[in-house]
């Protein structure tokens, strides 16, 4: 299959079907054997998110009339070919001669002169790409850009800056199976290089590898993770022998976390029973037991007879903003109604899981978000209702006064995170 043909799928898989590229992507990958073609495909749709508005522009400029319906896929493999032209070494007769030749793949031969014609017309007039209104030189919707001037009047630039890098890939060393500094040392022996990160089972390695060539990753020596991700189940402190309630847990990245840290029971719960099948996965790698259910975290009895938990970690669903530069769909798929939505769930869940917390016991609440209406405004309507909730500040937090930990993406190298540390009165 050509590897643009594939590139067009995924991207209209998002643009027009909603779908995430996380889902998206790995279908598409699944036709190319290559490790090589694999990662490809990957920069071409992840940088295509990334710059899409001044991307789209650039076509949109090329067409006397946009493509509609079925043949809206062209629109985006055009999107492929101009991005190829704009950010990849790829030489650019072979940018547009695969491009085109991926239109006949895709069962428009009729449009292959146009697509042949549009991209050697970009070539030819090539000139910096359009900073004409924020939207485009900050290839970030205005919505988004409105609330991070509001929320962050000083750095808001640096803010999206930060959500165009590519990430770091960052480990979580396992330390039941091995000390951090033991995996350092197998990670040196075959000549990757890697640091520790603030959190105490944090690697930050240089480049991305596959985890195919991390030392014993199929045996659980060690998770990908990032580093912000690592802070909840050390801000939870579980503690041996207690019972432990991961309210949102699939993947299970924390969940595998929390059982690494201590010998704990740990119930963990999920809407969402195919993102379920993850965490069992997870579980099984590292050789870690849970009770993985499906159900809602807003109706614990339901799912639920036992006895409350001595910690809940509730990492909640949210609008994501502050993992973009991992996941730069997000900037397209979320939309500015969503975030009321999210918010009055995230307090649906947060107030009834605060039923199902033992006196004296402790909830962290998390998001990847870093707007504050998920996050301390949350928080803080949260503490004025809860009359037996105490904030209780993380040593992190620069500022002690403030409600919750924001970090902010690129901070140490990190995503975008939030956590508030609740502590139930005895
Ligand atoms: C941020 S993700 C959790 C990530 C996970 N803690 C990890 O570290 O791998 C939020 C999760 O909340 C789940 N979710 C949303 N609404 C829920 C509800 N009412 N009850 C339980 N889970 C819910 C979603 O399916 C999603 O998997």
């Amino acid at each position: 299959m050509n590897i643009r043909a594939l590139a067009a799928k995924a991207i209209f898989s998002v643009l027009e079907q909603g779908v995430s590229l996380s889902v998206a992507l790995p279908k598409q990958q699944q036709q190319l054997q290559n490790g090589k073609d694999k990662a490809l495909l990957a920069e071409l749709c992840y940088g295509l998110m990334r710059h899409l508005p001044q991307i789209d522009k650039c076509v949109s400029d090329c067409l006397s009339k946009p493509f509609k319906g079925k043949q809206r896929i062209v629109h985006q493999l055009l999107l492929v070919g101009c991005y190829q032209l704009y950010f990849t070494r790829i030489p650019e007769h072979a940018a547009i001669s695969e491009t085109a030749e991926a239109c006949r793949q895709l069962k428009f031969d009729g449009l292959v002169k146009v697509v042949n014609g549009v991209l050697r017309n970009i070539q030819r007039n090539k000139t910096e790409l359009s900073t004409a209104n924020p939207v485009l030189e900050f290839n970030t919707p205005s919505w988004i850009i409105k609330r991070l001037q509001q929320a962050y009047p000083d750095t808001w630039q640096q803010v999206i800056e930060q959500s165009h890098q590519r990430p770091p890939m960052w480990l979580r060393n396992n330390q039941k199976v091995q000390s951090r500094d033991s995996y350092l040392q197998l990670l040196q022996q075959i000549e990757i290089s890697a640091s520790k990160g603030d959190n105490s089972n944090a690697i930050l390695l240089e480049k991305p590898v596959d985890v195919m060539q991390l030392p014993n990753f199929e045996q659980g020596s060690v998770s990908v993770q990032d580093a912000a991700a690592q802070w909840a189940a050390e801000l939870l402190a579980p503690q041996d022998g207690e019972l432990i309630l991961d309210a949102c847990a699939a993947p299970g990245g924390k969940t595998c976390h929390i059982l690494e840290s201590a010998n704990t029971d740990v119930v963990a719960v999920d809407f969402d029973e195919k993102r379920l099948e993850r965490v069992s996965e997870n579980l099984e790698r590292l050789a870690l037991t849970a009770k993985v259910i499906h159900g809602d975290a807003a109706d614990i009895p339901s799912w639920w007879n036992g006895e409350k938990f001595d910690r809940i970690l509730l990492d909640a669903p949210c609008s994501a903003t502050g993992v973009i530069r991992r996941h730069p769909d997000i900037k397209w798929l979320r939309k500015e109604a969503d975030i009321t939505e999210l918010a009055k769930l995230q307090q649906k869940i947060v107030d009834h899981c605060w039923q199902w917390l033992k006196p004296g016991g402790t909830l962290i609440y998390a998001t990847c978000s870093i707007l504050p209406q998920e996050n301390t405004e949350q928080v803080e309507a949260f503490l004025a209702r809860t009359d037996d909730a105490e904030l209780l500040t993380i040593d992190q937090q620069a500022d002690k006064s403030a409600i919750g930990w924001q970090i902010l993406p690129g901070q140490s190298q990190m995503d975008g995170f939030y956590y508030a540390r609740l502590q139930k009165q005895k």
